[in-house]
């Protein structure tokens, strides 16, 4: 399973990338708020950090705002990957940029029906969010695991990822069910390292190590 970092943090994603474990980037409209700065300069900076895809979110409702908004912020990189939310006139588009070889990431997914819609229509990527579906109280992972097992009887070449993640729990979960990419937070992406005994044991044999160059 690919690791991607949900952040639009260039800060976060230097780091991160400087750890060699993350592969892509995912961004939405309320992370690239928190950062106060031009979007396409935010792009710009993520795409010279990272070489994989990076999800960049529209935020117009009709087909040709979309379209618009797409074509601009996929002249960015060709790394750029067009985020847009699971509804009829989001699919209509999606379907467009596919035909003009546009990746797109179907966002907002919380329904196998809704992740299969966006397969047909030529998605790259679809983003199933499981900590907001935990939200309300059912399982975001039998979410997941309905989506596995219906991409897995056919042949869409839609990758699957496991967005809204909240805690290492929901990446090992992911991995499980055979997610092709899991979007995680920073905080998430440290806590994935952290174990005491990794801790314990490096602390063990620095002190060992320090009474050998005593002696
Ligand atoms: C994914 O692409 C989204 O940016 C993200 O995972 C949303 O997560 P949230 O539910 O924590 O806002």
């Amino acid at each position: 399973m690919e690791i991607f970092l949900d952040t639009a943090s260039v800060e976060e994603i230097r780091e991160a990338a400087g750890w060699g474990v993350i592969s892509g980037v995912t961004t939405n409209p309320t992370l690239v708020a928190k950062e106060g700065r031009d979007f396409r300069a935010i792009l710009e900076e993520i795409c010279s950090l990272v070489d994989g895809p990076i999800s960049a979110e529209v935020i117009s409702m009709d087909v040709e705002g979309i379209l618009e908004e797409a074509r601009g912020l996929s002249a960015i990189n060709p790394n750029i990957v067009i985020k847009i939310p699971v509804f009829p006139v989001g699919l209509q588009a999606a379907s467009r940029l596919a035909e003009e070889k546009i990746r797109v990431n179907v966002t907002l997914i919380f329904s196998a029906l809704q992740a299969l819609l966006a397969a047909r229509a030529g998605a790259a990527f679809v983003s199933p969010f499981i900590g907001r579906i935990d939200d309300i109280g059912q399982d975001g992972m039998d979410v997941l695991d309905d989506i596995m097992g219906i991409f897995g009887n056919y042949d869409f070449g839609t990758r699957v990822i496991a967005a809204s993640i909240r805690h290492p729990r929901h990446v090992l979960d992911a991995a499980r069910l055979g997610a092709d990419i899991a979007t995680v937070p920073f905080t998430v992406l440290g806590q994935m390292f952290k174990h005491p005994l990794t801790d314990q044991g490096i602390t063990r044999f620095l002190n060992d190590w320090d009474k050998i160059k005593e002696t």
